[in-house]
């Protein structure tokens, strides 16, 4: 744990690992986006036809593509320059989507009321100051617009959790520590890099997006479905605690 950190650190090892990251992510995304995340963001989000959607920290750019295919305009930011460029080249010419280079904690070149659906996967715990991205992300939205976002669920990937495993490797039961600890820590990601992620609690997400004048729609925590299980069984062991939690919020 290092309370040091900052976004500008996380951006620099996001920056340098882009290569490696998007060598993992196809047409779906990597394996946890299409077990997990792609089928709760796109049950939520509705029918996408003619909307105005922000892919808040588009990565690659994997889920603004899905998104045009399906019908929406899309305005893509990531504040990792590299990641920018990759998800420009894996763009074909008809798809409508712009991407641009920015921070999700402010992202002042975008005027306000633009978008009907802002998604953000995987991001918010990767930068320091949640609650500016929060509100960055009810000033950027029409009134009534949906805010889907997905992080690390914060009751169980905490600084240090992880698996309690026997001698010979079985997985005997999920470890959380630290859960009431608000700052940095680092993750290895491959064997090259750590990325820097943010641990809040729960109670301060939902607390820290309620005072920002959200109000709840609805919240999952992803679990494999049985056509999944059936692709990747090893995935069985997430029906055991969840890696993930998915807020829908309106403004
Ligand atoms: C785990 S990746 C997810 C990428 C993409 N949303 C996806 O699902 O494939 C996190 C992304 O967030 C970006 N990011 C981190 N902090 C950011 C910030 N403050 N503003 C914009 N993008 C950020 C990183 O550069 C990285 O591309």
């Amino acid at each position: 744990m290092n309370r040091n950190l900052s976004t500008a650190e996380a951006i620099k090892r996001w920056d340098r690992f882009a290569d490696t990251y998007a060598s993992t992510h196809g047409e779906h995304g990597d394996i946890h986006k299409e077990v997990f995340l792609n089928p709760t963001i796109f049950s939520l989000a509705g029918q996408l036809h003619n909307k105005r959607v922000l892919d808040a920290g588009c990565g690659e750019g994997y889920l603004s593509r899905k998104l045009a295919n399906l019908g929406a305009t899309v305005t893509a930011v990531d504040y990792s320059l590299r990641m920018i460029e990759i998800a420009r080249d894996r763009k074909s010419m008809e798809l409508p989507i712009e991407y641009r280079q920015g921070n999700c904690e402010d992202l002042n070149f975008i005027e306000e009321n633009n978008f009907d659906l802002i998604v953000s996967n995987m991001v918010i715990q990767d930068l320091a100051n949640y609650k500016q991205a929060f509100q960055e992300m009810y000033r950027l939205l029409i009134d009534g617009g949906i805010f889907i976002f997905s992080i690390l669920h914060p009751c169980f990937v905490t600084p240090n959790s992880g698996w309690e495993k026997t001698a010979d490797g079985n997985k005997l039961h999920w470890n959380v520590d630290n859960y009431f600890y608000e700052g940095a820590f680092e993750q290895p990601l491959g064997n090259e890099e750590k990325i820097v992620l943010f641990h809040r609690t729960l109670t301060n997400y939902i607390n820290s997006l309620m005072e920002t004048g959200f109000s709840l729609e609805r919240v999952e925590e992803p679990k494999p479905s049985k056509e999944m299980l059936e692709k990747y069984p090893s995935f069985e062991e997430d029906l055991r605690c969840p890696d993930f939690i998915v807020f829908k919020l309106r403004k």
